[in-house]
């Protein structure tokens, strides 16, 4: 039997990993399905964002899953303590190093976009964003006195041959399924570990891939073109930091970040860390207002990937596609929805 390791966390992860919870038990009910603390709630609760017996629990299991991370009320603990520090502290032990983060548009909903319909409506761009290296990790960093009394903080923004080439592979071999098309951004005209991404992929490419297209494009220019014309891309790879921030913009071109999933993933025998790309949302916590799609679409993701039912995901899917075109909308989609009642819209579609 497969095991999956939910960590709800903070803010509205509870809300959107229970009804997580109540999809699985009516589509997999042979999924064994458990919770542990996690983020700000487990900093409170025993003292650390990521106990080590939690983290061991997400290595052993075959899918962990996790809400959301962070609030206000940790700002000011600890940088080693705060709740982001967990779910870095999980990414790299974990080492899931190729985080795919989807931003398709689903049809129901390409008038919720801030764009016009005709820019977004059939997007479907895959991030393949680095994970477990680059400015996130890099060493030295820290925040030093200087002798004038002033002080300086700084980061390493750091990139290995090796830590490129399998974040690249990744994104070719996703492209090879999909429209043969890779983007792959970086500041190569400003930073070292950029121009040496650059080159990385360009030899990968001419070694190994030669048959999908490469392009290769400045960061700066990726966010532009993103909002211009967002369709012109399919596969996108890029750093931890350009990623982070990269998938944002995707994101909110299709119409809520409350609609999107994500997949983190390594080792194709390790287990992939599942989460929907929404923060904690600490303004509507615990109020039944969060949109669970992109937790429940998290899943869907997981059962593809990692727990490989993949029947499973596509039921998920057009469960999820149906319950749209039925008009189905949380509070962020302009409709009225709670998360419960999205819950069972889409659990109602899996029994049809
Ligand atoms: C994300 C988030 C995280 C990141 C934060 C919460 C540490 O913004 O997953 O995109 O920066 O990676
Ligand atoms: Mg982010």
């Amino acid at each position: 039997m497969s095991t999956l390791l939910l960590l709800p966390g903070d803010g509205i992860g509870p809300e959107v990993c229970a009804e997580v919870r109540r999809v699985a038990a009516a589509l997999t009910p042979d999924l064994e399905v458990s919770e542990a603390p996690y983020g700000g709630s487990s900093y409170d609760a025993h003292g650390a964002p990521l106990l080590d017996e939690v983290r061991d629990q997400a290595i052993a299991s075959d899918a962990v899953l996790m809400g959301a991370v962070g609030g206000p009320q940790w700002a000011n603990a600890p940088r080693h303590l705060r709740p982001e520090a967990g779910l870095l502290g999980l990414r790299k032990a974990m080492n899931v190093y190729a985080n795919l983060r989807p931003a398709y548009c689903f049809e129901a909903l390409a008038g919720a976009s801030s764009l016009k319909t005709e820019l977004v409506s059939g997007l479907d761009i895959m991030f393949v964003r680095e994970l477990v290296g680059g400015v996130y990790f890099g060493e030295p960093r820290g925040i030093e006195t200087l002798a004038d009394g002033q002080k300086k903080g700084f980061d390493t923004a750091v990139y290995t041959t090796s830590e490129i080439e399998r974040v690249g592979r990744v994104a070719f071999e996703l492209a090879r399924g999909r429209t043969n098309k890779v983007h792959s951004a970086e500041k190569s005209n400003v930073m070292e570990s950029g121009l040496l991404w650059k080159q990385v992929i360009t030899d990968l490419h001419a070694r190994e891939y030669s048959d999908v297209q490469l392009e290769h494009i400045l960061a700066d220019n990726c966010a532009m073109q993103l909002v211009r014309a967002p369709k012109q891309f399919d596969v996108i790879v890029t750093d931890n930091l350009f990623g982070d921030i990269l998938s944002d913009a995707a994101a909110m071109l299709t119409g809520s970040l409350g609609m999107l999933p994500s997949a983190a993933i390594g080792d194709p025998n390790k287990p992939g860390l599942y989460e929907p790309i929404h923060g904690s949302a600490p303004d509507i916590a615990g109020k039944g207002l969060a949109n669970p799609l992109a937790a429940i679409l998290s899943f869907e993701m997981a059962l593809r990937w990692s727990l490989k039912q993949v029947e499973a995901a596509d039921v998920l899917l057009t469960a999820v596609k149906k319950t749209l075109d039925q008009g189905a909308k949380t509070r962020d989609l302009g409709g009225a929805l709670s998360t419960v009642q999205m819950g069972d819209a889409v659990i109602a579609n899996i029994h049809n």
